[in-house]
């Protein structure tokens, strides 16, 4: 067994997106800060509806998949494929913008906390213009596993053999959101040869068996490996953990277009301006 170790960190930084949703984008920050097959993680957390009330109006997405986990507040998803969905606490919205979708991201509320994550998937270039899909994940129905002082919600991929709410796929995405005691040390299996990378969104977490300090909401790259060793600190720790195959292809990206070349996102604002991003 080969422990995976804490490799480099990408810190969040403050950014703003759609009307101006105020939040912390780690992976995805600069181009270079990516992990393949991931793309980017968005962090919204706020109590002030001044930060989120402007929402993510109409906007288009082709060449990979969105998904989004809210951990407070509620957010309503509305598309040109007649998709509507209501998201509320522990809520996961798993969308495969592929060859295109227009989506508008509002939030429902005009006052209280707005708290979650919205992560960027790659797809590899046979699957980028495949028609686009959709699926709505009831909190309700996140298989949770119970660990050594802690627990472990599987929404993708699996975890000491149970399957979470997605699995396989080419990238076969692994995402866990644990929760950990003060002090609780965790350990898992997960596939060599996926990249992979943890956030810690509360609480502090030793990495691996170096024990290294992973910074509150960094993006945690690991080392190549087929275990994760996670240690909570004094105060516990929340961490997700993403793992996926990589995909090991060029990656060229336009704000919400993300191609293999620039010929592609050429076609794909053509496409978009001339309305062909519907659903089949
Ligand atoms: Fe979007």
């Amino acid at each position: 067994m080969t422990t995976r170790s804490l490799q480099k960190v990408i810190p969040s930084i403050p950014a703003s997106d759609g009307a101006g949703v105020k939040l912390r984008r780690s992976l995805g920050a600069s181009q270079l800060a990516r992990h393949d097959p991931f793309l980017m993680l968005d962090e919204f957390y706020s109590d002030d509806p001044n930060d989120y009330l402007a929402g993510f109006p109409s906007h288009p997405h082709r060449g990979f998949e969105t998904v989004t986990y809210m951990l407070d507040g509620h957010m309503q998803h509305q598309d040109n494929g007649g998709n509507t969905g209501d998201l509320g606490p522990g809520d996961v919205q798993w969308m495969t913008a592929a060859r295109g979708v227009i989506h508008s991201e509002m939030p429902q509320q005009t006052e209280g906390r707005m708290r979650g994550f919205q992560l960027w998937l790659n797809l590899p270039a046979k699957e980028k213009m495949k028609p686009a899909a959709y699926r709505d994940i009831p909190a309700g129905t996140i298989p949770v596993q119970k660990v050594d002082q802690g627990v472990v919600k599987i929404i993708a991929g699996t975890f000491d053999g149970q399957a979470g709410a997605v699995h396989g796929g080419s990238t076969d995405p692994h995402y866990w959101d644990v929760h950990l005691e003060p002090g609780a040390v965790f350990e898992a299996g997960i596939p060599a040869g996926h990249n992979a990378f943890l956030y810690a969104y509360e609480g502090e977490a030793f990495v691996g068996e170096e024990k290294k300090a992973l910074a509150h909401r960094a993006a945690g790259l690991l080392s190549d490996g087929d275990a994760v060793r996670i240690v909570a600190g004094g105060k516990g720790a929340r961490v997700l953990l993403l793992a996926g195959k990589p995909i090991g292809e060029p990656v060229v990206q336009y704000g919400p277009f993300v191609m293999n070349t620039r010929e592609e996102i050429e076609q794909a604002v053509a496409d978009y301006q001339a309305g062909k991003f519907s659903h089949p």
